[in-house]
Order: structure tokens, then C-alpha cells, then sequence
């Protein structure tokens, strides 16, 4: 035993490396500056847009609308994910083409369909300019002047301290109390879910509540017949950005058809052209409308479309009677937090 008295100070060590990025300050304090930088419009270039302009806390960190709305009006491509439950190990946005979230929180600062700024010294110049945002940096990592990994490190800081609550089936999984904490017909949609609807194939389901994500990208058929037979000039589009080194989120959140390449624009292979991540189903009840494009505009809908377009792609047409798809849905809604 003697030999390893170091290895609880191994340990010690390893968990401290995995809380926030290095020099980032204390993180409790940081956390609290990140919370302020989210919900504050003076750091967009219009002056009245925010994270949480389009991450509502009050809407699981969604905006109910189909394609976000960011500075000036300007409409982007995509819907508005979650961020209650970040995927921290594995890609961010709905094709994956970022995976570290100190890059991906500073990337909507600038980009002209969300913060509109023109670069990131235009953010920092911004925070640096509010007195109360340079004493809280003072006091959380020494220096006044934040710069924007600072900035970053603050966002991160909050979004993974956020309190994702707990849904009903994760209590009732974890007591093991299926029966007394869900109805007759969430049992029966939980069932389905996992057995002849073939959901659970893509949407995980541990013993732990979740994830509801396999991490992986599939097709879905959403949007396809927008870019199919039009492929060449979209790919120079590609190309072209690439070579002008401008980030691909800015073309993907400005250009409806390359947004519909899903994730092709990260892998290169004509496979997953149109492929997109496996989005969770925590709190899906709360995050309508549905998929990356926002074209679904209800569960019921987003069901009806699942269990056609699985059952076209296997070869294998899954029948639910409406009776069964109202059991789904029932089931769906005890995932959302209460
Ligand atoms: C104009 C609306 C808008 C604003 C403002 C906005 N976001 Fe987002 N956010 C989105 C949309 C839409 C996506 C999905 C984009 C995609 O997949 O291409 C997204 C994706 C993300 C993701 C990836 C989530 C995931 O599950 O993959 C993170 C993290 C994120 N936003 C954080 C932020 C932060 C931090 C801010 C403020 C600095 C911010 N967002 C501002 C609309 C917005
Ligand atoms: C082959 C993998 C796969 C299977 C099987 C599958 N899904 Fe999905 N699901 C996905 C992907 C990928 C998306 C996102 C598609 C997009 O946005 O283009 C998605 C999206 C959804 C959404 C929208 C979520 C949101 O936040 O926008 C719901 C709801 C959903 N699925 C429910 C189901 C149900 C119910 C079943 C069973 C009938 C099912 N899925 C089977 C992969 C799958």
C-alpha cells in the first residue's frame, strides 16, 4: 500500500487538469462572469442580441424558432441546439465541426448571422470597456484586461456548471421504479421506443437516463431535396471559402445548401452528405421545432417523420398504430426536466 501513497495526489491532479483549461482562474468565479458575458447584448454588434437571445434559459437554452435570428435581423440555417447537455467528449454543432467548446463559445461572437462583430479583439475591447466585467477579472484570474480565452474559459466555466434539473424517467430508472413513476402508457412508449420502433438504435438509451445519442451521423432525409442534383457548385463554394481560410461556420450559418451538406463539410466523404449528428432527446419536449433545419414543427410530427424515414433507409417500414405513435410521444415527454 505504502509503495502508492502517491497515487491519490495522481488522482488529485488528473481531475484538476480536466476542470476548465489551464490559467483559467478560479472557476466558481468565472463561472459567475461567463453567466453575466451569456445574457449581455452590449457584446453583440447591434447592441441587442445575446447567447441567450437564441440559448433562452427559460427554453431549455433554445429559441423556438425554426432557423435562429441573430444581430440585425439577420436569419441563419440552422436550428438552435441545447445546451443544457453538451456533448463535451464528442462534436459540437449539428455536423460536428468543431470539438473543443473553449473554441466553439467564442465562435459566434463573430460571426454575421449571430454577434456580428468583425473579429474577436472587437469583443475583447468591448468587455474590457465595462468597469464591473474588469473588477470581476481582477478578482477571478489577477488581470483586469481580460483576453478572449478569458472570455472563453468564462463561458465554458458556465455552461458546465449549468443545472441540468432531472426528468421523471431518469428518477424512475435510477430507483428503479418504472412502474410507479410512469404511467401505463409511457411504459408502453418506452417499450416501443426500444423495441419494435428501433429508436433506442440511434437515440442510446443507458441505465443511467440517457444519453439518447449514439454521438454518431446519420441521415435523415430532412432537407436533401434542396441541394440534391446541385452538388458541383456547392463543393467550389466549399473549396473556395477553404482556400480563402474563412471559418466554415460562417458559410454554413450564411448559406442554406452548403448548411444542408451535413457532415460532408467535416469529413470529405460523399457518404455523409447530408448526414447529421444524433441529437438527444432530453428535454425534447421543450426544444420544439425539430432537426437541424428547424423543419419539423411538433414532437408528433417529428415522430411521424422518424418512424417513415427509418423504415425507408432500413428497407424495413416500421407500422405504429396512431394509438402506439400517442404512447411515443407520451414517453418523450418524461424526459424533460422538472
Ligand atoms: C443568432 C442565434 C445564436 C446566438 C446569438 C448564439 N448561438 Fe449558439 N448556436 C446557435 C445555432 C443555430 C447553433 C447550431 C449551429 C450549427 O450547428 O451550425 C448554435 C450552437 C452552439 C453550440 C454548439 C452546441 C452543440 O450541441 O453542438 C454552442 C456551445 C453554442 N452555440 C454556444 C453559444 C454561445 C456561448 C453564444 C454566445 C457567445 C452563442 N452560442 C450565441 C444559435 C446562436
Ligand atoms: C439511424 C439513426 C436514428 C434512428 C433509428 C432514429 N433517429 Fe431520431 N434522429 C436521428 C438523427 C440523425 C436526427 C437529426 C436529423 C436532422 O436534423 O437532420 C434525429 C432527430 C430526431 C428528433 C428531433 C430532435 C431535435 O432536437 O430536433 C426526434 C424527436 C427523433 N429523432 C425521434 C426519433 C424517434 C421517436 C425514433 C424512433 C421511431 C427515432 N428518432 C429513430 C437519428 C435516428
Amino acid at each position: 500500500m505504502r509503495r502508492f501513497w502517491w497515487f491519490p495526489l495522481l488522482l488529485a491532479l488528473v481531475a484538476c487538469a480536466r476542470v476548465g483549461p489551464a490559467g483559467s482562474g478560479a472557476p466558481e468565479a468565472l463561472a459567475t462572469i461567463g453567466a453575466r458575458l451569456f445574457a449581455d447584448p452590449r457584446l453583440s454588434a447591434d447592441g441587442t442580441t445575446s447567447c441567450a437571445t437564441c440559448h433562452d434559459p427559460a427554453l431549455a437554452f433554445t429559441d423556438a424558432r425554426a432557423v435562429s435570428v441573430g444581430v440585425f435581423g439577420r436569419a441563419g440555417t440552422r436550428n438552435a441546439p441545447s445546451l443544457l447537455d453538451l456533448d463535451h467528449d464528442h462534436a459540437l454543432f449539428w455536423e460536428g465541426r468543431e470539438t473543443d467548446l473553449a473554441q466553439a463559445v467564442l465562435q459566434p461572437f463573430t460571426n454575421p448571422t449571430e454577434l456580428g462583430h468583425a473579429d474577436l479583439q472587437a469583443v475583447v475591447d468591448a468587455v474590457r470597456a465595462l468597469p464591473t466585467y474588469r473588477e470581476d477579472f481582477e478578482k477571478a484570474i489577477g488581470r483586469a484586461a481580460p483576453e478572449a480565452g478569458d472570455i472563453g474559459a468564462a463561458l465554458v466555466a458556465y455552461l458546465q456548471r449549468l443545472d441540468r434539473g432531472s426528468t421523471r424517467f431518469e428518477r424512475a430508472q435510477r430507483d428503479g421504479r418504472l412502474d410507479a413513476l410512469l404511467s401505463q402508457e409511457e411504459r408502453a412508449g418506452l417499450a416501443l421506443f426500444s423495441g419494435k420502433a428501433q429508436c433506442a438504435s440511434c437515440h442510446t438509451l443507458g441505465d443511467n437516463g440517457g444519453p439518447f445519442t449514439d454521438h454518431r451521423f446519420h441521415h435523415a432525409g430532412i432537407g436533401f431535396e434542396r441541394i440534391a442534383g446541385n452538388l458541383a457548385p456547392l463543393l467550389s463554394r466549399i473549396d473556395d471559402a477553404r482556400k480563402a481560410g474563412a471559418p466554415m461556420g460562417q458559410l454554413i450559418l450564411q448559406d442554406a445548401e452548403v448548411a444542408e451538406l451535413g457532415r460532408f463539410v467535416v469529413s470529405g466523404n460523399a457518404q455523409d452528405i447530408g448526414a447529421f449528428r444524433t441529437p438527444t432527446l432530453r428535454n425534447v419536449a421543450n426544444t420544439a421545432p425539430y432537426m437541424h433545419d428547424g423543419s419539423v414543427p411538433t414532437l408528433e410530427a417529428a415522430i411521424e417523420r422518424e418512424l417513415y424515414y427509418r423504415g425507408l433507409f432500413t428497407g424495413r417500414p416500421v407500422q405504429l398504430t396512431v394509438e402506439e405513435q400517442r404512447q411515443l410521444a407520451a414517453f418523450l415527454r418524461t424526459l424533460s426536466i422538472e
